[in-house]
């Protein structure tokens, strides 16, 4: 099971950090500069007026579905994609299909956002959650018309239970060059959001004081659905695993609401139907050092 070999990866890594004192192996040093092998005009807008771009996945297999009354455990397949247009908003909508069934396409509306940092002012952010879906399908989507039309496609993952396999990826970021540069891999694929000190941007001398401003605007998480108060924290159900993602940058001290949320948690994780718990932070909570 591919999940399982990660986490002994995971395991791997963290005894080598441990036991090794290997000092400096290599000569080679990253300049301070922006690397030249990455410039940032490589990651260009897609042709087209207004067309949509930097496409993104939320997560899949949610135990409740964001709005809905039902407390079953978990009641289906759910996904948030969300995209960016440049010039203005819309359109507010995705068209989405079975691969199987492409003259039954639905519609799934968008809630559509804009945020500023300083001078800099974002894109229209949209995020359209599309629920319901069958597991382990393929199924198509769509955003835009005419020349700026997007399409791409997704599987759903299969029903959460023991011995299902899933793979897991751990991967870093930043904001609209970034998003242009993964979109390839997650416009088709589902990413479980996490975040870590550079997402802060905390800058009050610059008028901006409110912490995770433009990660919170960018990426929609359902942390309503495993109760928490804060996307900063929530869970997930997937395949074979029970995921936790908690924040090291939020108060995390006895009876802070996250520590309250997380001893919850832990009383829902079932190793009969999950027996993978995987927990994701930036850096540990208890730590002698000062970051990470
Ligand atoms: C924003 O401010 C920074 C720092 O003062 C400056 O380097 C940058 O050119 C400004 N950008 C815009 C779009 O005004
Ligand atoms: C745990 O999961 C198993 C397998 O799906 C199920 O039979 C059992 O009822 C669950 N236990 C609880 C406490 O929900």
């Amino acid at each position: 099971m591919e999940s399982r070999y990660l986490g002994l990866v995971l395991a791997l890594l963290l005894n080598t950090a441990v036991l090794s004192h290997g000092g400096i192996t290599s000569s080679y040093v990253r300049k301070p500069e922006a690397s030249v092998d990455m410039p940032l005009d490589a990651f260009p807008s897609p042709p087209g007026y207004n067309a949509p771009e930097q496409f993104c996945f939320s997560l899949f297999n949610i135990c409740k579905i964001p709005g809905s009354h039902n407390s079953g455990d978990h009641i289906g397949s759910s996904v948030i994609v969300s995209w960016v247009t440049p010039e203005k908003p819309g359109p507010k909508y995705l068209t989405y299909w079975e691969a199987h069934h492409s003259n039954h396409k639905h519609k799934a509306h968008a809630m559509i956002t804009f945020y500023r940092y300083y001078n800099y002012t974002s894109g229209f952010i949209h995020h359209a959650t599309i629920k319901n879906l069958q597991y382990d399908t393929h199924y198509f989507y769509e955003i835009g018309s005419g020349k700026s039309a997007r399409q791409f496609s997704f599987t759903t993952p299969p029903k959460v239970g023991l011995d299902v396999p899933c793979t897991f990826g751990v991967i870093g970021w930043r904001w609209d060059s970034w998003a242009r540069f993964v979109e390839k891999s997650i416009a088709y694929q589902p990413w479980i959001w996490t975040a870590g000190n550079h997402e802060i941007d905390f800058a009050p001398e610059i008028g901006e004081s409110v912490p995770f401003k433009p990660y919170m605007y960018r990426y929609h998480v359902p942390y309503k659905a495993s109760e928490s108060t804060s996307p900063l924290w929530y869970s997930i159900k997937r395949a074979s695993a029970h995921i936790i993602v908690l924040s090291s940058y939020s108060a995390y001290g006895t009876y802070t609401p996250q520590y309250n949320w997380l001893q919850q948690e832990f009383t829902k994780v079932n190793r009969s139907e999950t027996p993978w718990l995987i927990v994701l932070l930036h850096s540990p909570w208890y730590n002698s050092d000062s970051y990470h």
